[in-house]
């Protein structure tokens, strides 16, 4: 399965943070917002991402992730020169899913829980159709909203409804199989004139391939799209990480569990930012070893 990151946009409600620095780089506590996105992909078994970027921010991406060879994956890079929609990422990316399986995560998103790396395990093999993944909130009506029958199965998808059908929001991690890349290049514009990822997952569910996965209780999910919600997330972060001596999306930890980088590997990684706490942790993972257990 290959992957994709969707880390395009201005930023807007996030302004004036975001004037002269991309939205997915800002911090959510003690490192950089896609990290969170680009855990879950590793965690999930991905280790073949497209990062697609606004042109003007890309330099900054790969400034900041290279090609992923660090990590023991691989990243490239890609251009969304305007905001049309987030299904463009599947015209954008066509070439990089070529005739595989394809992981799609929103840059902003930050999925954590237990069991989090066994289920995405799961659902990502053979996946058939397409996959989402529920979550309950408060304001669904800021948010794609879907309904399942008891089977699982998606029967109802809308884009920010007035008055939403159920409380759970689809949430910014969408598997699907290969004829995505075909379903996004036949879609219109939405009546925004955005290439709506709802329209996509609608021709799923009137296929009947569409399955809508529950993160319970157990799972926090987080947008960072504004400056409360950044503020909660990096708030969260920071309470996990203190109270449990753990870190959450640490990407060289994550690599050294998934066996994509050795123990000195990871050291190395380390010590390029041994002046940080980040840094020092890194360091302490490598030369603990390791218990092979999911690390988020
Ligand atoms: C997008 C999707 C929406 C989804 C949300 C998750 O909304 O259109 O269906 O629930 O991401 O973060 P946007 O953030 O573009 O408003």
């Amino acid at each position: 399965m290959k992957g994709i990151i969707l880390a395009g946009g201005s930023g807007t409600r996030l302004a004036p943070v975001t004037l002269a620095v991309s939205k997915q780089l800002v911090p959510v506590y003690d490192k950089p917002l896609i990290y969170y996105p680009l855990s879950v992909l590793m965690l999930a078994g991905v280790s073949d991402v497209l990062v697609i970027t606004t042109p003007m921010d890309r330099p900054q991406y790969e400034r900041l992730l290279g090609d992923g060879s660090a990590l023991g994956i691989r990243l490239t890079y890609a251009e969304q020169s305007s905001p049309n929609g987030l299904a463009e990422a599947f015209l954008i990316g066509a070439d990089h899913v070529g005739d595989d399986s394809v992981a799609l995560i929103l840059g902003d998103n930050i999925f954590h829980g237990l069991g989090m790396s066994d289920l995405l395990r799961r659902s990502a093999e053979s996946v058939k159709g397409c996959v989402l993944f529920g979550y309950p909130v408060s304001d669904p009506e800021r948010y794609g909203v879907g309904e399942a029958d008891d089977d699982g199965f998606l029967v109802s998808i809308e884009e920010k409804p007035e008055q939403p059908r159920s409380n759970r929001a689809i949430t910014g991690l969408y598997l699907y199989d290969n004829d995505v890349t075909s379903i996004a290049g036949r879609l219109t514009p939405s009546a925004r004139g955005e290439l709506e990822i709802t329209d996509v997952n609608r021709v799923y569910l009137e296929r009947g391939q569409a399955r809508l996965v529950d993160l319970g209780r157990g799972f926090a999910w987080m947008d960072a799209g504004t400056h409360a919600s950044l503020l909660e997330a990096s708030q969260y972060v920071r309470t996990l990480e203190q109270r449990q001596g753990v870190r959450i999306a640490c990407l060289e930890e994550i690599a050294l569990r998934m066996g994509y980088i050795d123990s000195d590997q990871c050291y190395r990684l380390g010590q390029r930012v041994a002046n940080s706490e980040y840094g020092r942790y890194v360091m302490a993972v490598a030369q603990s070893g390791f218990d092979g257990g999911a690390s988020r």
